[in-house]
């Protein structure tokens, strides 16, 4: 019998990607491109996402031919996707309306001030931030001439990623999200998982332009218009679906993946736990007509996008994974210490106006020190959320589960282990974000039969223990959080 695969895409901050997989979870092909960053103003981040669609279908053509299969051999097509980042387009043409407002962007600060956090905390699970869909939606209708008579008569739709991706694929025939997706929109009721009225009053958003809330693996609809007749069967955001591929499928199984940013996510089962200690409650995942699990999640916003400006905005390295060779080349930070709050600051602080700063500067202070301090900085990031986490499950994390690109760098796990001071674990598939919209996938079509079958794909492949004293590691502390306050201060 012809072998069949899952196709997976990630369409995430820096880039799309698209990988088969077979059914032990291997990485049969996978084919991946860059999209631009536009940074228009100080803190606007934007996307194409004409072309981030453009993108999606050459990679699936690509990653096709490269496994040299035909659409027969798809079972079924899972997506993950960056999350918050808002698309409005036209219902008719397809065209979006304006460029994408990015999660990272902080453009609606003002927007997001104004509301009253209980109202949206009670309601989402949500901080009302500058990160999340809502606000950015309300701009580009109070921004877009003529956008609200628009949306009002249903000509615009609005949606995230992988709604973006679902109408166009399926040719325009659905618009739909997940419940995950939707959970980031700051628009949906945590507990009854639709959309809150009363939310999508306050910020003035027509419901004509919402999608469909649906669970994470079911059939939506073919991918007629690359892949005839292929079934789309999931779409989870990105970081849920990290948690899916790490197989965190108990209450208290955590993980982190490092990417643009860093998310931590633990699974809190079937109620939400509301946090106390700045941390989000979200969903995690539903499988068909399941019961949804919940997640507590500390979100980080720049991790990865530290390093990437080092390599585009100073330069200070050709490729981003000569940072570990940089920082590799000095003992210590040398007293330097880097806050990146270039979008605010996220959990635990929410800190919309915080911005970056450097601190600790002296002239011993090398460009080897600046690498080491940008690795640390993740580090500190992943520490006062984990701490959070701990105070707000009453249980104290054991081991953490890492994915993602920045994993590859050795330097920056064993950092992670020494202010953490647990065992950090990577596993065999570092590409754990595809690997759980593929498993969501997989699901709804019967490629894989249940959760067992998922876990029996799971194999360790790197493990780092702590090798900082405790003194050392407190004082290091204390001066991160020092440097944390400076960028509190700095704000406007
Ligand atoms: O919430 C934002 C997150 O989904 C972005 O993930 O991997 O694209 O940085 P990533």
């Amino acid at each position: 019998m012809t072998e069949r695969y899952i196709l997976a895409i990630d369409q995430g901050t820096t880039s799309t990607r698209c990988i088969l997989f077979d059914r032990r979870a291997t990485v049969v092909s996978v084919a991946r491109a860059e999209h631009p960053q536009s940074y228009p103003k100080p803190g606007w981040v934007e996307h194409d996402a004409a072309r981030i669609w453009r993108d999606t279908q050459k990679l699936i053509k690509r990653v096709m031919a490269s496994a040299g299969i035909g659409a027969a051999q798809v079972a079924a097509i899972g997506i993950a996707n960056q999350r918050e980042t808002a698309v409005v387009w036209d219902r008719k043409t397809g065209v979006p309306v304006a460029p994408a407002i990015v999660w990272q962007d902080t453009r609606t600060s003002a927007l997001v001030s104004a509301l009253d956090a209980d109202f949206v905390r009670d309601r989402t699970g949500l901080p009302p931030a500058t990160y999340f869909s809502a606000p950015k939606v309300q701009w580009l209708l109070d921004h877009t001439p003529g956008l609200r008579a628009r949306a009002e008569k249903g000509e615009v739709l609005f949606g995230t990623m992988d709604s973006w991706l679902i109408w166009n694929l399926t040719g325009g025939k659905h618009h739909l999200t997940d419940v995950t997706n939707a959970s980031r929109t700051m628009l949906m009721d945590l507990t009854t998982l639709r959309w809150d009225a009363s939310l999508v009053d306050v910020c003035t958003i027509p419901q004509a332009m919402l999608p469909e809330i649906r669970s994470s693996s079911e059939v939506y609809g073919a991918a007629d218009s690359v892949l005839p007749g292929v079934p789309i069967a999931a779409a989870m955001g990105d970081q849920q679906a990290a948690l899916f591929g790490q197989a965190c499928f108990a209450p208290g199984d955590v993980k982190c993946t490092y990417g643009t940013g860093g998310f931590l996510l633990m699974n809190t089962g079937s109620t939400p736990v509301r946090s106390t200690h700045g941390l989000l409650a979200t969903v995690g995942y539903r499988i068909g007509n399941e019961p949804v699990a919940y997640a507590l999640e500390g979100s980080i916003a720049i991790a990865g996008s530290l390093v990437q400006w080092v390599r585009d905005g100073l330069e200070l390295i050709g490729t981003a994974s000569e940072i570990e060779t940089l920082a590799g080349t000095v003992a210590d930070n040398g007293g330097c210490y880097i806050v990146p709050a270039f979008s605010g600051l996220f959990a635990p602080h929410w800190q919309s106006e915080a911005r970056g700063v450097i601190v600790g500067l002296t002239s011993y202070i090398t460009k080897g020190h600046l690498a080491r301090a940008v690795l640390e900085a993740t580090g500190w990031q992943t520490r006062e959320v984990v701490d959070a986490m701990n105070a707000d499950s009453g249980l104290a994390l054991t081991t953490l589960n890492v994915d993602g690109g920045m994993t590859s760098d050795n330097l920056l796990m064993q950092i992670v282990a020494d202010v953490l001071d647990v065992p950090v674990v990577r596993p065999m598939v570092a590409e754990t974000v595809s690997l759980g919209a593929a498993y969501a996938a997989g699901l709804a079509v019967g490629y894989w039969s249940d959760l067992q079958d998922l876990r029996n794909n799971r194999h360790r492949a790197g493990r780092w223990l702590s090798a900082m004293d405790a003194g050392r590691r407190a004082a290091e502390y204390q001066r991160w959080r020092r440097a944390v306050d400076c960028a509190v201060l700095f704000a406007d």
